[in-house]
């Protein structure tokens, strides 16, 4: 099938190259020159393993191009995908702009039967209003032109798996005719087992919201849970493996940590409790679960202050700074938050990230990086894990117990043994563990 993708980003580059691998002749569109030259050379603007690779592959097959020319890329398509980014404005609300924009130029080089598969995540009522601009823009193609909602379930680090092998491909559409178009566009992944859901547009565009902010909720119930941990002696590692064994629970995103970060879960909670608002529906649950997270945040910086007293000129190492492993992604990414707490109480920070420094440079200049570990660790009063990256975990532990100034580690994933850290000499206080509050007394290594 002759598909076409417009927009570049994490979700729209795999897609490209994913529809590539199973057959489909795609061309993807970004109105940015420079990104598209550098794809359509075999680079990726972002990290994501494995997606450079098979980048490469599909672009030696011939069966994947990219263009900044839309009409060249959307005449003929069968489905044009719209992955284009919907950041939050101020008030929470998802930005569409791009995604109105993305319609209009659908519209506009359309030539004949087309589906319009909004990939984007969306606020539910969305599709409703592409519709809208198609069918002003070109009545003409009246009855050919279709918008459905296919929402991606990809997580970054593993978008590449996860686009091949999906555990469900959602679409929700309003014609039988879409549906079979979207069949025959999915069917390499149907015929290996990946289940598709067929559904209305309003429901698959509020499942893609439903699942995120529902993940979010585990996220943030374990790391209410940290607190109480705390507060109350228990170990929350044991708490979450207890409810995990529960089958109707399940242990996966039970990790109490130091919160959710990245480009689609904080995004995603806001704009739901605003689409449910404007709907009529008052979710503060919402808010509550966006507070829980924004707590675990304020968790550690009360702990590197407990530590250090006065953090003015004192040195601290953050270990990991991407949103999490894999990526070199620090949208909304918690060690930010952390380094942005300490860097206004005067502290002397400095992150280590084997991918994501510079990117996190960009965002905070008074942030030193560096990408060797213990450049980072040297002299510093305090490390903070930030990110469970195999990198930091496995560290040598008597040599950063021995470039520090001070051998204390708040450990924000609870990324070490306990009891190993304790019997190497550091101070060692970790997320919802017996212990944790306790006063922090120090003496320095030299
Ligand atoms: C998330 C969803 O997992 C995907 O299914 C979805 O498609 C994607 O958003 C999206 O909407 O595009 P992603 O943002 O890549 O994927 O990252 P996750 O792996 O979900 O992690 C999000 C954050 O939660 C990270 O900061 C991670 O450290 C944190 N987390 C995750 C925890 O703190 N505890 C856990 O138990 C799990």
């Amino acid at each position: 099938m002759r598909l076409a993708v417009v927009g570049t980003g994490h979700v729209g580059l795999v897609t490209c190259v994913t529809m590539a691998s199973v057959g489909h002749d795609v061309v993807g569109i970004d109105a940015d020159a420079i990104k598209i030259d550098s794809i359509a050379n075999g680079i990726a603007p972002f990290f994501e393993p494995g997606l450079e690779e098979a980048l490469n592959t599909e672009l030696a097959s011939g069966r994947l191009r990219f263009t900044t020319d839309a009409r060249a890329a959307i005449e003929g398509a069968e489905v044009v995908f719209i992955s284009v980014g919907t950041p939050p404005r101020a008030t929470g609300e998802a930005n569409l702009i791009a995604v109105e924009d993305a319609a209009r130029t659908v519209a506009r080089y359309a030539t004949g039967p087309c589906v319009i598969a909004e990939k984007s995540t969306v606020p539910t009522g969305t599709a409703r209003m592409i519709r809208r601009i198609i069918t002003r823009e070109r009545p003409d193609l009246a009855g050919s032109l279709e918008v459905v909602s296919n929402p991606e379930f990809l997580r970054e680090g593993l978008a590449m798996h996860d686009a091949l092998q999906p555990d469900r491909i959602v679409v929700g559409a309003e014609s039988e005719w879409a549906r079979e178009v979207m069949r025959r566009a999915y069917r390499p992944f149907v015929v290996q087992g990946a289940d598709l859901i067929e559904t209305d547009i309003a429901t698959a565009e509020l499942a893609k919201h439903a699942c995120n902010a529902f993940l979010a909720l585990k996220i943030s119930f374990a790391n209410a849970m940290a607190r109480i941990s705390e507060l109350s002696g228990a170990n929350v590692e044991l708490v979450t493996e207890v409810m995990g064994k529960d089958p109707r629970i399940g242990p996966a995103f039970l990790k109490a940590g130091i919160g959710y970060g990245g480009s689609c879960f904080p995004k995603d909670i806001q704009a739901l409790r605003r689409v449910a608002e404007t709907l009529g529906y008052d979710f503060p649950l919402l808010d509550e679960v966006q507070r829980i997270n924004d707590e675990a945040v304020d968790a550690v910086v009360t702990k590197v202050k407990a530590a250090l007293w006065n953090l003015e000129d004192k040195k601290v190492a953050l270990l990991g700074l991407a949103f999490k492993p894999g990526t070199d992604d620090i949208r909304f990414a918690p060690a930010l938050a952390i380094a942005r707490r300490l860097i206004d109480e005067g502290t002397h920070v400095v992150g280590y990230d084997p991918i994501a420094g510079a990117h996190a440079q960009a965002e905070i200049p008074q942030l030193a990086v560096t990408t060797d570990p213990y450049d980072a660790i040297d002299g510093a009063h305090c490390a903070v894990v930030c990110t469970e990256w195999d990198e930091v975990a496995t560290l040598d532990l008597e040599r950063v117990r021995d470039l520090m100034q001070y051998p204390i580690v708040v450990d924000g994933r609870n990324l070490y043994d306990a009891i190993r850290m304790q019997a190497l000499g550091f101070t060692y206080d970790a997320v919802g563990m017996p212990g944790a509050a306790e006063a922090l007394e120090v003496t320095p290594t030299a």
